[in-house]
């Protein structure tokens, strides 16, 4: 049997837990031409929710989909480049008729052109080398798109890179091409949730108000227990109630770390899993993360890992400039906690949970508790 658990990607929904209020949701904001946003934090399962709603027969039938990552993009040219690539390798599928729209589309350009044996898809290397080409470039691709024979869904994962880019003008730039595509809903997803919410909830900036918003909530207990309890069961393997809850808790729900601890279990082949084993599991886990965590602590200040360590063993802290929390802990001042806080905020290691700071990496923050 293969393990079910996965920790990247997506197979089907065979091996996706519910997101049914969500797919619905999405669903329904493509049917009825709207755009949408897509905010939670990382490793909550935005990418894992685009690919199943995209995935859906209805989807498949109606629309041609493009999902473009452009996390790893830094400049327009760059988005230009993953964003054209996408949008070609969904619309034309023969390369015969790919080399002849390329070649139709952007005369302007000399496009170099190959085919991926690995991924079956052909990369396209546009030789952008100004910000004018870019701009062409862009408009083209949204011609394309303009042109294709049926109606187009486009996801930006990750789409608050472009915040970052050097072409200050890239948002208004995108939201100019997307505000007039009729053909086209699109999905903007990101997990940098200040960045992102800023883009699309400051009056004075292009994608104001201009997308539903929808923020990927921690996926239900019971389904979860449901969906881990009958994927063992599926192996002839049991695993009891308060096991699967105590798993569920230590990891706050919060998805990746859930399906990572459960792809360990899995693997390890214990027939019946309890508690115990869980916790056996974990600590291997830790254990074996021990080097990434040491070198975060080396990248901290003393009292930036005091006080991460801190919100770890607590948790997490809605007022960590507390009388109380200081005194506990030994942290010195609250003006340097207030430095402290922001500076793990901006690092990511931190965030905010409803009212309280929580360690961002589940794993990490259960590392920190055994700290003594
Ligand atoms: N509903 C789900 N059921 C099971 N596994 C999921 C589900 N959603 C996401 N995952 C898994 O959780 C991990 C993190 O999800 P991902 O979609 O990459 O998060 P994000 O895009 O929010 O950072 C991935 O390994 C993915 O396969
Ligand atoms: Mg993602």
């Amino acid at each position: 049997m293969k393990n079910p658990f996965l920790v990247k990607g997506y197979i089907s929904s065979e091996y996706f837990c519910n997101r049914k209020i969500e797919t619905d949701k999405i669903i329904s904001a493509i049917e009825n031409r709207r755009d949408l946003t897509l905010i939670s934090p990382r490793k909550m399962g935005k990418t894992g929710l685009i690919y199943h709603v995209l995935n859906q027969n209805l989807i498949k039938e109606k629309y041609y989909s493009v999902y473009c990552d452009i996390y790893q993009t830094g400049k327009l040219s760059e988005f230009v480049t993953v964003f054209g690539n996408a949008v070609i390798n969904q619309l034309e599928k023969t390369p015969d008729k790919m080399l002849k729209k390329i070649k139709r589309f952007f005369s302007g350009l000399t496009p170099s052109f190959s085919f991926n044996p690995i991924t079956f898809q052909a990369e396209i290397d546009f030789k952008i080398v100004n910000h004018r080409e870019a701009e062409n470039t862009l408009q083209q691709i949204f011609v394309l798109i303009k042109n294709s024979k049926k109606p187009v869904v486009i996801a930006f994962d990750e789409f608050q890179q472009i915040t970052g880019y050097p072409e200050k003008n890239t948002e208004a730039l995108l939201r100019t091409h997307i505000q007039q595509l009729i053909n086209a809903r699109s999905i903007f997803s990101g997990s940098s949730k200040h960045l992102l919410s800023a883009m699309f909830s400051d009056y004075n900036r292009p994608f104001y108000q201009s997308t539903q918003l929808l923020t990927l909530p921690k996926i239900n207990k019971n389904d979860y227990s449901g969906f881990i309890s009958e994927k063992f069961s599926a192996a002839k393997r049991t695993i009891d109630e308060k096991a699967v809850s105590h798993i569920l808790n230590i990891t706050r729900t919060h998805t990746y770390y859930v399906q990572y601890l459960c792809n360990r279990l899995y693997e390890s082949r214990i027939k019946k899993i309890d508690k115990e084993v869980v916790d056996k599991i974990l600590l291997n886990i830790l254990y074996e993360n021990e080097g990434y965590y040491f070198t975060y602590r080396n990248l901290l200040t003393t009292q930036q890992f005091s006080l991460l360590k801190a919100i770890g063993k607590e948790d997490g802290v809605a007022q960590p400039s507390s009388k109380d929390f200081i005194l506990k802990y030994g942290l010195g001042t609250t003006s340097t906690i207030n430095s402290a806080i922001k500076s793990l905020l901006l690092k990511d290691l931190i965030f905010k949970e409803g009212d309280k700071y929580m360690v961002y990496d589940v794993f990490f923050s259960l590392w920190l508790k055994l700290l003594s």
